[in-house]
């Protein structure tokens, strides 16, 4: 990655870390990164629940007898100690440059040794310093690392929630919104309150729960089916004085590893096979306003991929997430089987900037939609949203309107389309 920056350098003074606690109370790593010109940043790293296997490895300390064995303290302390003493007075040019050093470092091919979770953190901590020395905003350095043209992401908000991220009471984890009517993110925020506040009621009122809700804010009624679940949401649409489709489609993100076992998937009480779950993600989508289904499959059924790609109508999207894992060489082999036709991306699967670099430009060369998504586990951190119009995500999933590690990306997104900039 080359490129004309004045001869800019960034030279580290000092990298250093904290353990902090994610939206679920569990331990993450906030890392610091002070460049030698005073400039100075921080940045924080999400963690999933639901994770695909090839995704880079997070260092929890495993000592059972703090936070159960997730606490982050060793990772933390590689940030304090080895990757400092190796970095601190360097001099980088590009974030590639940063990155390499500390794959390099760590030696392993899934970050084991330092854990993605330093690595990541050190990799963001950096970007932001380097953003501030240029004295641009985190969207527009991002755009320039990824040779990307800013523009605002469209939201695919959380409504309800099962599986990983519910209490498991149905078996697919999201059902998300999308609002087509919507030009903007602040149209689209209020169009998705007025349909999630008509969910609650209506939930309310058959389940006679009050709201509940899960790991990303979403609702999580104890519904008796998948089809409850899509059934409501239309219901909720419609309630709320918009038409479904039309104004307000849907998308499921059915996390299908979650519930696969040699035995099959378990969907809804009973076991299906590859091809029943085709068949009824087919219908799903021939009843429902449906646009987008993520991890339809287990993610190592390459072949069954490849059919469900060919049996969903040409407007869903088939979107790839633990089968990805944000990865170059799983995405081409993707993109050569025809096995999925969006990535959505989470840089902590990959676990640094330029790798999850590659898999963007790698997805936007086959011609896929970007989704940039956010983890189950997430901080009050912005850093996201920035990304999602830097690299010019075609959506960005942050999950539900509710709960302040949520909005902290929302809210950044209301602030970046006010500044009328993108
Ligand atoms: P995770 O869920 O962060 O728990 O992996 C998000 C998703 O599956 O898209
Ligand atoms: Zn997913």
């Amino acid at each position: 990655m080359k490129r004309d920056w004045g001869g800019l350098v960034s030279k580290i003074a000092s990298l250093s870390a904290v353990e902090i606690l994610d939206s679920r109370g569990r331990p993450t790593v906030l890392a610091s990164c002070r460049l030698a010109d005073g400039s100075a940043a921080s940045a924080s790293v999400p963690s999933g629940a639901s994770t695909g296997a090839a995704e880079a490895l997070e260092l929890r300390d495993g000592d059972k007898m703090r936070y159960g064995g997730l606490g982050c303290l060793q990772a933390v302390a590689n940030i304090n100690d080895e990757i400092n003493r190796a970095l601190a007075g360097r001099q980088f040019e590009t974030q590639a440059a940063l990155d390499q050093v500390l794959l390099d470092l760590d030696g392993t091919p899934n970050k084991a040794r330092l854990g993605a979770n330093a690595i990541l953190g050190v990799s963001l901590a950096f970007c932001r310093a380097q953003a501030a020395q240029r004295d641009l905003q985190l969207y527009a350095h991002l755009a320039q690392l990824a040779d990307a043209s800013p523009r605002l992401p469209r939201p695919m908000i959380n409504l309800f929630s099962g599986g990983a991220h519910g209490g498991g009471q149905v078996a697919i984890q999201d059902l998300q919104l999308v609002v087509p009517a919507a030009d903007s993110i602040r149209r689209t925020l209020a169009i998705v309150s007025d349909v999630f506040r008509a969910a609650a009621d209506l939930t309310a009122d058959r389940y006679g729960a009050r709201l509940l809700t899960a790991d990303e804010g979403g609702l999580a009624p104890p519904f008796e089916s998948s089809e409850a679940m899509l059934k409501t949401a239309v219901e909720a649409i419609e309630r709320a004085g918009y038409q479904p489709g039309k104004e307000v489609a849907l998308t499921l993100d059915v996390a299908a590893s979650q519930f696969y076992s040699s035995a099959g998937y378990r969907l809804d009480g009973a076991f299906f096979t590859r091809e029943t779950m085709i068949d009824t993600l087919e219908k799903c989508c021939a009843d429902y306003p449906i646009i987008s289904i993520e991890d339809g499959l287990q993610e190592a059924d390459w072949t069954g991929w490849q059919q469900l790609a060919q049996r969903l109508p040409g407007r869903v999207m088939i979107l790839g997430d633990d089968l990805l894992c944000t990865n170059p060489d799983r995405i081409k082999r993707a993109i050569d089987l025809k096995a999925a036709d969006s990535l959505l991306l989470k840089v902590n699967q990959v676990g640094t900037l330029t790798e999850a670099v590659a898999a963007l430009k790698l997805a936007r060369g086959a011609g896929w939609r970007i989704v940039v998504s956010a983890r189950s586990g997430e901080t009050e951190d912005d850093w996201l949203a920035d990304l999602a119009a830097g690299w010019a995500g075609d959506y960005i999933k942050v999950g539900s309107i509710t709960q302040s590690e949520r909005l902290a990306k929302y809210n950044r997104l209301l602030v970046l389309e006010a500044q009328d900039v993108l």
